[in-house]
């Protein structure tokens, strides 16, 4: 049965999808801007229902809002294979990040239903919350719920930067979506495969079109809040001052020496200053910023991220530093069947391939907690992403959804 499903994969029509998705959200540089749970990220999955609905395929959603398309197989019980990746972008974010694993998924469902071809187990698309941080600062979210990792109480509570319920937001996607069933989180899976750019340069530089992931380096992100105090810019000393915009400074500084790398392994980011109350005339008296560390080995994620607070109170000066971690995520290894049967599948098919270290994160991250786990990558253009110019080849990501649906039809005719 080999090579039914991909000869069905249609480039054309996957270049299409992506082509109609990025026009929720785009913006006048080319790229999306769709955050988590807004109207346009609300569209995205009303879409998909619609794509779904014509297949004959079902939909589902969850309290969290994750959402599902899913193709039966002929054993009603059997736990689901599942694919896909987010719908949401960064603010200024480009059209192929996150939601080609999502169209990718739909392409290959199409091209399994094309294919006439049976499976087992139902084959299902997912998408899942929330992946960037959006509006609501806390990636990977949906995944991160469904597999009980956070909790999801405590998302309930959350805000979003305009201050609005994150309640109200999840309310409007399901209302976007009304036909889908109802479902729990955390239900049983058999499998999850998650297709993705690069979001790097090395495939393009080797001239490589399938990475085969088999470590997602970990991250901790931190919120760092330094409290000074507002005063007036022309009449204060410089001695009187607790300027939390100076302290903020000194701190990012420290930080950097602290996570300076010859090696270049380390990523130290801060992406996210806001200072308040922000007036030409008036010494901010209150700074938050981001931490984004990441790195492949636990032990120095444990002990440069440990030393955080430490750092940001040594440099506080005049002002009062608190630190709050938002996220530890442990790196992840993928080994075993699954990217075993990525590797074969794009040999089989004459593709090329090699198995690399994936330095985003993703959904797979977490699903990785309750079921086998693989990630295909394919290149991007010069590495770019979470940019407004990213790019990828219509050839790429078909070859992508090619790979992809052949291990989806071995997967779900698995026992
Ligand atoms: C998600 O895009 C991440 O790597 O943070
Ligand atoms: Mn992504
Ligand atoms: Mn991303």
């Amino acid at each position: 049965m080999i090579g039914l499903a991909s000869a069905k994969v249609d480039e054309a029509r996957l270049w299409r999808r992506h082509m109609d998705m990025a026009k929720l959200g785009a913006t006048p540089k080319g790229g999306v801007r769709r955050l988590a749970l807004d109207a346009n990220d609300a569209k995205a999955r009303a879409l998909l229902l619609d794509w779904g609905r014509r297949r004959g395929f079902s939909a589902f959603i969850d309290p969290i809002a994750n959402f599902f398309i899913r193709r039966d197989g002929t054993d009603r019980h059997a736990d689901p294979v599942l694919s896909g990746s987010h719908t949401d972008t960064q603010p200024s974010g480009g059209r192929f990040d996150g939601i080609y694993g999502v169209l990718a998924a739909f392409e290959a469902l199409e091209a399994i239903e094309d294919a006439g071809i049976r499976t087992r187990r139902p084959i299902e698309l997912a998408v899942w919350t929330c992946e960037e941080g959006g509006a609501y600062l806390t990636g990977t979210m949906g995944s991160s719920v469904f597999v009980g990792a956070r909790k999801l109480d405590d998302v309930l509570r959350l805000k979003g930067t305009d201050d609005a319920p994150i309640t109200a937001a999840i309310a409007a996607t399901r209302r976007a979506v009304s036909e889908a069933a109802d479902r729990p989180l955390g239900f049983p899976i058999s499998a999850f495969v998650e297709a993705h750019i690069e979001q790097g340069p090395e495939l393009e530089a080797v001239g490589k079109t399938i990475g085969v992931v088999t470590v997602i380096q970990g991250c901790r992100r931190f919120f760092v809040e330094v409290d000074g105090e507002d005063g007036h810019a022309g009449t204060v000393k410089r001695s009187r001052r607790r300027d939390a915009f100076v302290s903020a400074c000194d701190i990012a500084h420290a930080l950097r020496r602290h996570f300076h790398d010859p090696d270049e392994i380390i990523r130290f980011t801060i992406g996210r200053f806001v200072v308040t109350p922000n007036a030409p005339a008036v010494i901010p008296g209150h700074v938050t910023f981001s931490i984004d560390f990441r790195h492949p080995d636990d032990g120095v994620l444990r002990r440069l991220g440990d030393a955080v607070a430490d750092v940001c109170r040594a440099h506080q000066g005049a002002c009062t530093a608190s630190v709050r971690e938002a996220v530890w995520a442990k790196p992840v290894e993928l080994c075993g069947a699954i990217p075993d049967l990525i590797e074969a599948t794009a040999g089989r098919l004459g593709l090329s391939h090699m198995r690399m270290l994936s330095g985003a994160g993703h959904d797979a991250m977490y699903i990785a907690q309750v079921a086998p786990v693989g990630m295909i990558f394919v290149p991007c253009e010069k590495g770019i992403s979470h940019n407004e110019v990213e790019n990828a080849t219509p050839a790429d990501l078909a070859a992508g959804a090619r790979v992809l649906a052949e291990v989806l039809v071995e997967l779900a005719d698995r026992t």
